[in-house]
């Protein structure tokens, strides 16, 4: 593994006590609000496959992620007082079936009590005794797990440390610079395969090699499209041989470091002169809405500024005709660009909070007729988020328009001149800042070129 991404990283060290900080403040903040004494944070028990005994891949609770970049360490537990040093139950069983987690290390490891246990159950006697002060915070599909605690993710604390982790700290800022660089390698050794020809299966790869992750460490499957299957938009399929003409290949690849995920798209054409005039453009629109994120501004603006744009493309590019606010209205950019702007990031690809609009729960609905649109905060610094507009021959959607006020609009010949192209999406991410904004994606591309 490159050395950036070891637990020794000297940078990181620097920053992760102040992160700590923070996630304590939040928390003491959560206790106090639920009224209780303790946070009892469960990293998570493996799942069986249905009659079997082989275990889905682990996934940890993401809260537990965020005390400490364990996203191995099953049925382990942080045991946070406010004013006293996190306690961190690390689970290391007696097992020769398995590996065993190591001892644990790193520049995490001074800022906790770290008590190791070989069996599950003798985590109970790390815990406070007062069970009625604790609240626990994690996944129990087993109550047992909780060792009495009854009051289980109560939404007091969980909406108010939801709303807070919108906003990421230095230490992660710098995780998620790393997490970026980890995924412009992958991108460039994707994009090579593709220009080598390679079919789906080996471009994916190709692309798992540079970022050194197994399919599971992907913080989501990859999305390795050529030709028509960019439309799909979750397309997770891997065609192991070639198609005859390569005409398009859409990546919607990301990498993770400590926990921390990037989540990048990239369109490349393979010779077709309009298809690339189409790509550059929704690049400029792309990078134009990027240029618009700023602290104050209300993503659902973006969003829905970013419809009124890719009208003016879909205009230029004979692809609708008529006036932008005639083809939002009528349905035409939805029916090109039907998944929201983008999303909050961090320990989770879509992370948690998007549609809070403050701690204590209250929600901000998607705007009318954009149903899928994941974050509708007002933008405050160091959010991290994704700007991710696309344009697709989706003929599901597209033949809805049929018959409507919409059909007129549409240049059906153009349609049929992209279907074979699959689609376009751009997708950065991006950091918050005033006035300005931090792009993750472009700087880690121009550190790996
Ligand atoms: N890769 C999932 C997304 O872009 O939201
Ligand atoms: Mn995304
Ligand atoms: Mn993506």
């Amino acid at each position: 593994m490159n050395a950036n991404y070891s637990d020794n990283n000297a940078a990181l060290s620097a920053l992760y006590g102040a992160h700590l900080d923070t996630v304590k403040a939040r928390h003491d903040h959560a206790l106090e609000q639920a009224g209780a004494s303790h946070a009892v944070i469960f990293s998570g028990a493996p799942k069986l496959a249905f009659l079997d005994d082989y275990y889905h891949p682990f996934k940890a609770n993401p809260h537990f992620v965020g005390w400490a970049p364990l996203t191995a360490l099953p049925y382990s537990y942080i045991v946070y007082t406010p004013g006293e040093t996190p306690v961190l139950v690390y689970y290391q069983p007696r097992d020769y079936w398995h590996v065993v987690p190591d001892i644990p290390s790193g520049y995490w490891t001074d800022h906790f009590d770290i008590r190791v246990v070989n069996e599950s159950d003798e985590a109970a006697g790390h815990l406070p005794e007062d069970r009625e002060k604790c609240i626990a915070i994690g996944e129990f599909d087993d109550d047992t797990l909780a060792f009495g605690i009854e009051r289980i993710n109560p939404n007091t604390a969980i909406n108010i440390l939801h709303f807070a982790r919108g906003v990421k700290t230095e230490y992660e800022l710098a995780v998620m610079r790393l997490a970026a660089e980890r995924g412009a390698a992958g991108h460039l050794a994707a994009e090579a395969a593709f220009r080598d020809g390679q079919p789906e299966f080996e471009i994916h790869r190709a692309y798992c090699q540079a970022v050194s992750h197994t399919d599971p460490e992907l913080p989501y499957g990859n999305i390795i499209a050529l030709n028509e299957h960019g439309a799909v938009l979750h397309y997770t399929d891997l065609d192991r041989t070639a198609p005859a003409d390569m005409r398009s290949f859409l990546i919607d690849a990301g990498a993770q470091v400590h926990g921390y995920a990037s989540d990048i798209t990239r369109t490349y054409a393979n010779g077709d002169q309009r298809f690339a005039d189409l790509i550059a453009r929704m690049e400029q629109l792309e990078l134009e809405i990027v240029s618009n994120v700023e602290a104050g501004v209300d993503y659902r603006d973006l969003h829905v500024g970013a419809h009124g744009m890719i009208a003016a493309v879909l205009v230029e590019a004979g692809l609708a005709h008529g006036e932008p606010d005639t083809l939002l209205e009528t349905g035409v950019t939805s029916a090109f660009f039907p998944h929201g702007l983008g999303h909050l990031l961090g320990i989770q690809v879509h992370d948690v909070g998007g549609h809070q609009q403050d701690e204590a729960g209250n929600i901000i609905d998607p705007p009318s007729g954009h149903p899928f649109l994941r974050l509708t905060r007002v933008l405050e610094e160091d959010m991290v988020l994704t700007i991710e507009p696309g344009i697709y021959v989706i003929d599901m959607l597209l033949e809805n328009l049929r018959g409507t006020p919409a059909e007129s609009h549409v240049n059906w010949e153009t349609v049929d001149w992209l279907r074979p192209f699959g689609g376009i999406r751009i997708e950065d991410d991006v950091r918050v800042m005033a006035g300005t904004q931090e792009n993750l994606t472009r700087d880690a591309f121009a550190r790996v070129s």
